[in-house]
């Protein structure tokens, strides 16, 4: 079976994409990653594995994401992608590429959904008083964190833990799961 050739998107720091590169890529190959920030520190983590990176700045579209995910598209279309990984990447996507993507469009998202989607799920978990807090890789669908989950992974909040101390330890938690649901999405298609 030939590797499948992974898109990465991302928009900030990329330590998930690293994860990802440095994992054994036998069941998935990554060939490109884009940032939507021009200077994303991950861009340069890319080119240093020799990978093709891109900055494609989402701001000259203003408020057509549309057009912005067209041009996008075309990119990825043009060099035989077929999963996008977002990793990070922090725009919505609208329903022209969600649809195009369908079941080939995968994100990790900092929670165990269903419980946390959206924003701030490190400081949600703590105020609801968990026990525990975790990972979810899930395919991406129209509405925001809902799709199919792929895996989960999850770890014990502990005393004291604020949501920056569950942030950074949850982290490492991401970059062991990424890199397994990514290789199961890859063998799955
Ligand atoms: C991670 O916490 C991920 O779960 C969320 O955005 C963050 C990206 O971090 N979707 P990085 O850029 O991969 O370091």
């Amino acid at each position: 079976m030939s590797k499948k050739r992974v898109a990465v998107l991302i928009s900030g720091r990329g330590s998930n994409l690293q994860a990802l590169l440095d994992a054994e890529q036998d069941a998935y190959q990554i060939v490109l990653v884009v940032s939507n920030v021009p200077g994303a520190a991950g861009l340069d983590r890319a080119r240093e594995a020799g990978i093709e990176a891109l900055a494609l700045d989402h701001k000259p579209y203003g408020k057509d994401r549309e057009a912005f995910e067209r041009d996008l598209d075309s990119l990825l279309v043009l060099r035989n992608i077929e999963i996008v990984a977002l990793a990070g990447f922090m725009r919505v996507l609208t329903p022209f590429f969600v649809r195009a993507w369908a079941g080939r469009l995968v994100n990790i998202h900092p929670s165990l959904l269903p419980k946390y989607p959206g924003i701030n799920t490190h400081a949600r978990a703590l105020e609801a008083r968990d026990t525990e807090h975790g990972a979810t890789v899930h395919l991406v669908v129209e509405e925001v964190d809902a799709g199919e989950i792929i895996g989960q992974a999850s770890m014990p909040i502990l005393a004291g833990d604020t949501p920056e101390t569950l942030a950074h330890r949850l982290l490492a938690v991401e970059h062991a799961l990424y890199p397994a649901c990514l290789a199961k999405l890859a063998r799955s298609l």
